[in-house]
């Protein structure tokens, strides 16, 4: 009975165990669904993937997997009936929860999450069914304590001058006034803009982004921290990082300015220098090839002016148009020097001879004041603009005005003096006239006020030392008539000095209260005027007494003084850059040297007459030199530093652009100087040796120039001793 029984009952279990649904416990099953061992934090505005698989892959008959909330009947994504069932999706889940379609083959269901909002924190449940079994996981998802800003998706291109938005967007479900300080900082560590306590502050900017950056208004309220980045640069070029500070949290993104293109007017500039180099480069060979067989035909001619103008043209026009990037006195320094070259390359042609005579005679007297006034009053305009205008206006407003009148004065009556006098062929008058320019460069330069009178004291010294020896060498040893004229004229600097000394002995005795500095002034100029006074007795004696020495005791008498001459002209040199030292910071002092250093090479060449007899190659040499060579360095300065500009995105890589350009300019005078002694000194030579040969033939050569007054030229005729 009971076998019977167990026999009915195995029977009834075995038919039940044929539906699966009835058999879960008794079956080993497959189904094994895995999730994450903790939660996940997510950050706000982020992606997630939800991770929900199977051990092994299951038949997708029958197969549903439902991804719900736990905490709400919200229902995130469904697969069922080997489909994505989107439709059965809550609203807000809507196209941002999705199954990877060719993982479910695997058991895989995780999803994917994004657009993480705050509402999304909480506990997810990813339920497996199968035809015969059921299995859940949970995931949970934490919000990260993170701020979330976000930026650009992608580097931004720009070029120039052009306007750029940066974008920084603060995750919105944070109120405007939660947040303490938004700021927008330029890689590593330049402040941009600043948002604190629901206001701009402008004043926290670099002063190279202050006018230039700015936030949209009426974007803050909504969190949009977008920076508007007008008239955009080179040195923009880089990361712009833009943080956010709540109480508690912070974030941070970045904006990339990958690549910023070269302006139209950078372009155009980038224009000229290439013109101009093609130019000077061009031109260069089939000048000299004309220039060496003397060829002076119409085609020869116009190719020489043409090199010698239209390449200086181009840079002059190149250096006005990047004005609006450098510096103002780098600019101004350059564009004068591109323009005033040419008259230099004028007076060292070859070809000078076969122009008008009209214009032949100006550009040989003129050409070299000229040049000095113009690059001297530029330079002093824009220091003085610089340094002394601003100052003065605003701390010392009385008696620096004397000053600042002498100097001004100074340095107008002698620039205008020297093209006067070198009008007039009073070359000693000329040079001096430039030294007393350069003095009043160097004043306005270092502008202090302790070492002022030594200056004056000092460089006044040495122009005594230089206008005595210049005066006995023509006067004495020359025997050049010495009229009422030259001492009119020569008293004009003495008479200079001593003003100058009285003046300064007066402003710096009054205003520092203090007369042990410059007690010396009223002495030395007092020295001054006596020892003039006692070189102009002694010279008229010895003219009218009209004895002539022997041309052997002239001609040692007429070299020592050259060799004075130039001795005295170094150790002026030598002042200026120890004065220059002393008062300039390293970075400034290269600039300013390398301008003192043109503007002293400048003055010796107005002393000599134009040379006559000049070695060919040599001048052919340095006159290309001088219209192909420098134009090549500066086009090629400016270009360089544009592009290199562009390259690095740093502000700029050379500190000045003059600090190039001036040494070679330098170095184009110092051969033209070099030419002109070297006519001197032959000149010299011949005459002398004539003079012992063949006495009285002389002095043929002078007749040519027998009105211009000769310096350092040549020895007039000198009896036998
Ligand atoms: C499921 O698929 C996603 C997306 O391809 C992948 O990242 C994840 O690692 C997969 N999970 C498993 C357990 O293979
Ligand atoms: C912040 O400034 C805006 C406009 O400037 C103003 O509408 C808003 O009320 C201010 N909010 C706070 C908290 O001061
Ligand atoms: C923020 O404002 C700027 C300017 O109106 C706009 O171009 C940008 O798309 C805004 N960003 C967001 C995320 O709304």
């Amino acid at each position: 009975m009971f076998l019977l029984f167990w026999f009915l009952c195995s029977l009834v279990l075995t038919s039940a165990c044929s539906d699966h649904t009835l058999c879960v416990n008794h079956k080993p099953s497959s189904l094994h669904v895995e999730g994450p061992s903790g939660p996940l934090v997510v950050p706000l505005g982020g992606a997630v993937l939800l991770p929900c698989s199977a051990q092994d892959p299951l038949p997708l008959e029958g197969l549903r997997v439902e991804w719900s909330r736990t905490d709400s009947e919200s229902v995130v994504n469904v697969f069922q009936q080997k489909e994505i069932r989107a439709e059965l999706q809550s609203q807000s889940f809507r196209g941002r929860a999705d199954f990877f379609p060719e993982e479910i083959s695997r058991g895989n269901f995780s999803i994917l999450l994004s657009d993480v909002t705050p509402e999304d924190a909480g506990v997810y449940r990813c339920g497996v069914s199968s035809s015969q079994d059921y299995r859940e996981t949970t995931v949970e998802i934490k919000l990260s304590e993170r701020l979330v800003v976000r930026g650009a998706l992608h580097p931004i291109f720009t070029s120039v001058g052009e306007e750029v938005i940066l974008s920084c967007s603060v995750d919105s479900q944070i109120p405007v006034h939660q947040l303490e300080e938004v700021t927008w900082k330029k890689y590593p560590d330049i402040p941009v803009l600043l948002f604190q306590e629901n206001q701009t502050f402008s004043e926290f900017s670099h002063e190279s982004y202050r006018e230039r950056a700015e936030f949209f208004t009426t974007e803050i309220p909504r969190g949009n921290f977008s920076l508007r980045l007008k008239d955009v640069r080179m040195e923009d070029k880089g990361q712009f990082i833009c943080e956010v500070h709540t109480a508690d949290l912070s974030g941070q993104t970045t904006v990339i300015i990958q690549q910023i293109g070269f302006s139209s007017v950078q372009i155009c500039i980038l224009l000229l220098c290439f013109t101009s180099l093609t130019l000077a480069v061009g031109l260069g060979a089939p000048v000299f090839i004309f220039l060496h067989k003397r060829e002076t035909d119409r085609r020869a001619m116009i190719m020489y002016i043409f090199l010698a103008f239209s390449p200086n043209i181009c840079m002059f026009i190149a250096f006005g148009l990047w004005s609006t990037e450098g510096f103002l006195s780098e600019v101004i320094i350059c564009s004068a020097v591109s323009l005033a070259r040419c008259l230099m390359l004028m007076k060292t042609a070859p070809y000078l001879n076969t122009l008008p005579e009209r214009w032949v005679r100006e550009v040989k007297t003129l050409s070299a004041p000229l040049y000095y006034t113009i690059i001297a009053t530029v330079v002093f305009s824009v220091e003085f603009a610089n340094r002394t205008g601003i100052q003065y206006y605003f701390y010392n407003r009385d008696l620096r005005l004397a000053e600042r009148s002498i100097l001004v004065m100074a340095a107008a009556v002698y620039g205008i003096g020297s093209i006067i006098s070198a009008r007039f062929s009073l070359r000693i008058c000329s040079f001096l006239c430039l030294e007393v320019y350069n003095c009043a460069l160097l004043i306005v330069f270092i502008h202090d006020e302790s070492d002022t009178p030594d200056i004056y004291n000092m460089i006044s010294g040495v122009f005594m030392v230089m206008l005595l020896l210049l005066s006995l060498q023509r006067h004495c040893f020359q025997q050049k008539p010495f009229k009422c004229l030259h001492i009119g004229v020569s008293f004009f600097p003495v008479a200079a000095a001593c003003l100058l000394h009285a003046s300064v002995f007066a402003c710096f005795g009054i205003r520092m209260k203090n007369f042990a500095h410059v007690w010396t002034l009223p002495f030395t100029a007092v020295m001054y005027v006596t020892v003039w006074i006692a070189v102009v007795f002694v010279m008229r004696r010895q003219h009218e007494n009209k004895k002539p020495r022997c041309s052997k005791w002239r001609g040692t008498g007429y070299v020592c003084c050259a060799v004075g001459v130039s001795i005295t002209v170094t150790i002026n040199g030598i002042i200026y850059l120890h004065f220059l030292r002393k008062h300039m910071t390293a970075k400034d002092y290269s600039g300013y040297s390398a301008l003192m250093v043109l503007l002293h090479v400048l003055p010796p060449a107005v002393l000599f007459d134009h040379p006559r007899n000049i070695p060919k190659l040599p001048h052919i040499i340095l006159h290309l030199f001088g219209s192909s060579g420098l134009s090549v360095v500066t086009s090629l300065t400016l270009a360089l530093e544009l592009i290199l500009k562009s390259g690095t995105g740093e502000p700029r890589t050379l500190p000045e652009m003059h600090i190039i350009i001036l040494p070679f300019e330098s170095l184009f005078i110092s051969g033209w100087i070099a030419l002109q002694i070297y006519d001197t000194w032959m000149r010299m030579r011949r005459r002398i040796k004539s003079n012992f040969e063949a006495g009285g033939e002389a002095d043929l050569q002078v007749g040519e120039d027998g009105e211009e007054m000769e310096v350092l030229s040549s020895l007039s005729k000198s009896p036998e001793c």
